[in-house]
């Protein structure tokens, strides 16, 4: 037996929290009787409906892809461009990506049909680290580095602190290799820092987010996470 409102927030239905709104407003019923109080308890086989709408309670499932290049990040698309959907060919849980990577840029994507987590996950205040690899232009100097561990403006806010590894240059090509660890989530977040300093991302990867990391996953690989894998996940999103 679980709580209502998490099997629902596990269905996807809505964060915990506004699940129990859902409850308290009156517009959830368990086998055809309208509940109200937080505390209920379901089983499996109970019949839980939303506004009349039977909630599909799928066993919660969870994969890391290591997306591709010329891809996005999304179940659907209006331009009928590929999708990281496409490439989960025979699994029949309704996942959808947490978060979003760009369309070039490659590396760890999480997909799961668990609303809950995605949503402990994609909270700014969880904080999860996430380490990518940039090839950007120009030779990046010290300083450059310092300034983005350090916070840079973009669209009128400081990013938090990062950490930054200067892992090769390319004098005759004029390019380096940046690491950077992030904790926010920002949209286009570690492009528009490297834009902030001058020097413009050429190549994206996500190397890592939390505890997930790419090994042993080729381009457009992926695999079902391990029961202690989300367990570790969920810690991170606690802490
Ligand atoms: N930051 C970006 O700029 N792009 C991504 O895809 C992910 C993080």
């Amino acid at each position: 037996m679980e709580r209502l409102q998490k099997v629902m927030a596990h269905a996807g239905v809505d964060s915990r929290r506004k699940c129990e709104t859902l409850i308290t407003q009156g517009r959830v019923k368990v086998n055809g009787k309208v509940v109200t109080e937080l505390g209920v308890q379901v089983n499996q086989s109970d019949l839980i409906e939303v506004d009349n709408i039977p909630v599909d309670r799928e066993e919660p499932v969870y994969f890391l892809l290591n997306k591709p290049r010329n891809m996005i990040t999304a179940v659907s698309d209006d331009k009928s461009r590929p999708v990281v959907t496409d490439l989960f060919f025979g699994v029949e849980q309704r996942i959808y990506p947490v978060g979003r990577l760009d369309y070039d840029t490659t590396g760890v994507l999480i997909l799961t049909n668990d609303g809950e987590l995605s949503q402990l996950l994609m909270h700014p205040k969880h904080e999860i680290e996430k380490v990518y690899v940039a090839k950007v232009k120009g030779l990046i100097q010290r300083k450059m580095l310092r300034q983005l561990e350090k916070g840079v403006v973009i669209e009128g806010k400081k990013t938090a602190p990062a950490h930054t590894k200067l892992l090769s240059s390319n004098v005759e090509k004029q390019t380096s290799i940046v690491q950077i660890t992030i904790h926010e989530g920002r949209n286009r977040q570690v492009k528009k820092m490297f834009e902030a300093v001058g020097h413009p991302v050429q190549k994206l990867t996500r190397e890592a987010y939390g505890n997930l990391n790419l090994n042993g996953l080729s381009s457009g690989e992926w695999r079902e996470l391990k029961h202690f894998e989300v367990q570790q996940l969920r810690e991170l999103a606690k802490d």
